[in-house]
């Protein structure tokens, strides 16, 4: 019997849209459409074109196409959001959120309307900020709306002990928690070589320094390229992509809703917040949040995290009420 084929949309296809596009197309995922403004309809339709013609010699049957028509997102299973300016050198994400909220405000009102049975990741910044508009627009279950972070924050950290120990990133294991901010919490306690405990294996000043330089990660690339990072930052939505896609159950630190784990104590208003925290993905998108116990000094750091991520919804009411 012929199954369908998936189908994933990624709205702006810009540096991380386009980039996305590709990882989901050289890995056979999908049919992919790439949407974008209509003044940048051609941008949107070259580089789908350009992508398609890379089928014959990387051998995928992906059908790839540009659009400013939503219409074209309809059945979707996935839609992936990065619409939204990028960071420039001195600007920190939280500095984005006045343009980017109504960006991604606008944008989830469309996926809503003509997608409404999609899983959709967020990955546009100050990305938890804008998870928790993409999901108060749509009016979405929490299970189908994540936003990608963790598994970028995570990959940076595990590429720079893999850079320090002089081993195979396959090896290295690792977890991080936290909003997309220089806050984020990686856990060096729980990361090891094969199974070695990274303590054993370097001195503490060095974890630390992977620890600070992955915090910083994205701030290093913007300094040195004048804009953000999009090759692994698009390599981690497009592994959210592929867990849900195949049904993998994979664990990948995600941006996702919490109300109660890891000590997130509902807000004022009763609510808990998008952040990022071990998820299990799947076909219904987050299948579960993983939780174990926090040493106290992690805990703090994570409340830590929590707050900043808190005060950002709390930007995003101010500037559009009705989000609250
Ligand atoms: P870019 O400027 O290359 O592309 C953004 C695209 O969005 C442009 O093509 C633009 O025309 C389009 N766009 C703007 N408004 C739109 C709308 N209303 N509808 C559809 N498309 C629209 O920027 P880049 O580098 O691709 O970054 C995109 C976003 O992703 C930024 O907010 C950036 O900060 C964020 N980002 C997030 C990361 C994460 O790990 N969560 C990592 C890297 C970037
Ligand atoms: C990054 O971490 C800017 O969020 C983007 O590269």
């Amino acid at each position: 019997m012929a199954t369908r084929r998936a189908k994933i949309c990624i709205i702006g296809a810009g540096n991380v849209g386009a980039t996305c596009a590709h990882w989901a197309a050289a890995k056979e995922l999908g049919d992919i459409v790439l949407l974008d403004i209509p003044d940048r309809e051609g941008v949107a339709k070259g580089k789908a074109l350009d992508l398609a013609c890379c089928g014959p010699i990387e051998r995928f049957d992906s059908r790839v196409t540009g659009t400013s028509d939503y219409k074209d997102i309809a059945g979707s299973d996935v839609v992936v959001i990065t619409a939204g300016l990028p960071r420039k050198p001195g600007m920190s994400r939280d500095d984005l959120i006045q343009t980017n909220v109504g960006i991604v405000r606008s944008v989830s009102q469309k996926v809503a309307e003509f997608a409404p049975n999609s899983i959709v990741i967020v990955v546009s910044n100050p990305l938890d900020a804008m998870v928790y508009t993409a999901w108060k627009v749509t009016g979405f279950p929490a299970q189908r709306i994540m936003g990608q972070a963790g598994s970028l924050d995570v990959a940076r950290f595990r590429a720079f002990l893999a850079m320090e120990l002089g081993v195979s990133i396959e090896d290295i294991s690792a977890l991080l928690l936290g909003g997309h901010g220089d806050d984020m919490v990686p856990l060096p306690r729980l990361t090891s070589v094969h199974g070695i405990p990274i303590g054993d294996l370097l001195p503490a000043e060095k974890i630390n320094a992977c620890v600070e330089r992955a915090k910083v990660g994205g701030g290093e690339i913007v300094k040195l390229m004048g804009t953000s990072a999009y090759y692994a930052p698009a390599s981690g939505t497009i592994q959210m992509v592929e867990a849900i896609i195949k049904d993998k159950k994979r664990i990948i630190p995600s941006a996702a809703y919490c109300e109660n784990e890891f000590g997130i104590a509902p807000g004022a208003r009763g609510k808990g917040c998008f952040v990022g925290v071990p998820a299990l993905l799947g076909a219904a998108g987050v299948e579960r949040i993983v939780t174990f116990k926090l040493a106290p000094d992690e805990q703090k750091l994570m409340d830590e995290s929590v707050k900043h991520v808190k005060d950002l919804v709390g930007t995003v009411v101010k500037l559009f009420p009705d989000l609250a």
